[in-house]
């Protein structure tokens, strides 16, 4: 889905898909040199992380294990309530991995801040975090992931996987939400 399916629901389009995709080949660029020669195992957060996870995936130029966890932050509102809950866990035994968190957003960082502990808890030789976006002004605790595709502005964001009540994950581009959408 395009932009111009969905153009009066948008203040603005912030992210062509164009530009992510530029983006995330620059970073897996990054990857392939960061990893060579070491263990990768991609965790993807659902479902958030859907279009990043593929696309990240597929730039790179090296085989990678892949793996999905849900947690759930939000329920339906546009703010973190901080209280996480695993609704879907890892197949894989992280036991010695190199595990790379595959993020669309890191908002408050509340969500990240609990799995990093979770996960780094289960035996990891490393423990990395790539985000698409980062929106700095709203960070609640410090993270400080090792790829971030872009800062952004403190507005609410829909696209490339973020949802606004589930809507919106399929759209092409990252576009902020019109306010008369949530209000
Ligand atoms: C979003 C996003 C992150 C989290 C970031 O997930 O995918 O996991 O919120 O927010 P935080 O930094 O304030 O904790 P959400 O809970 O909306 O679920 P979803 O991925 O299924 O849309």
């Amino acid at each position: 889905m395009d932009a111009q399916h969905v153009e009066g629901d948008l203040a603005h389009v912030l992210l062509t898909e164009d530009q992510i995709h530029t983006r995330i080949k620059e970073l897996a660029t990054q990857i392939d040199a960061d990893y060579a020669g070491r263990d990768l195992l991609l965790v993807g957060v659902l479902k958030g992380a859907i279009m990043v996870m593929a696309d990240l995936a597929r730039s790179l130029e090296r085989s990678t294990d892949m793996d999905w966890m849900a947690v759930s932050s939000y329920g339906s509102g546009t703010t973190s309530s901080g209280v996480v809950r695993i609704l879907k866990d890892l197949e894989l035994d992280l036991t010695g991995r190199n595990v790379l968190v595959v993020e669309d957003i890191l908002d408050s960082g509340l969500t990240l801040s609990w799995l990093l502990k979770n996960l780094t808890s289960r035996g990891t030789e490393s423990v990395e975090v790539f985000t698409l976006l980062r929106k700095p002004d709203a960070m609640k605790v410090r993270i400080d992931p090792r790829y971030v595709g872009f800062d952004i502005p403190n507005e609410f964001v829909v696209g490339y996987g973020l949802d606004y009540d589930q809507k919106y994950r399929n759209l092409r581009c990252v576009g902020t939400l019109a306010p008369h959408i949530y209000t």
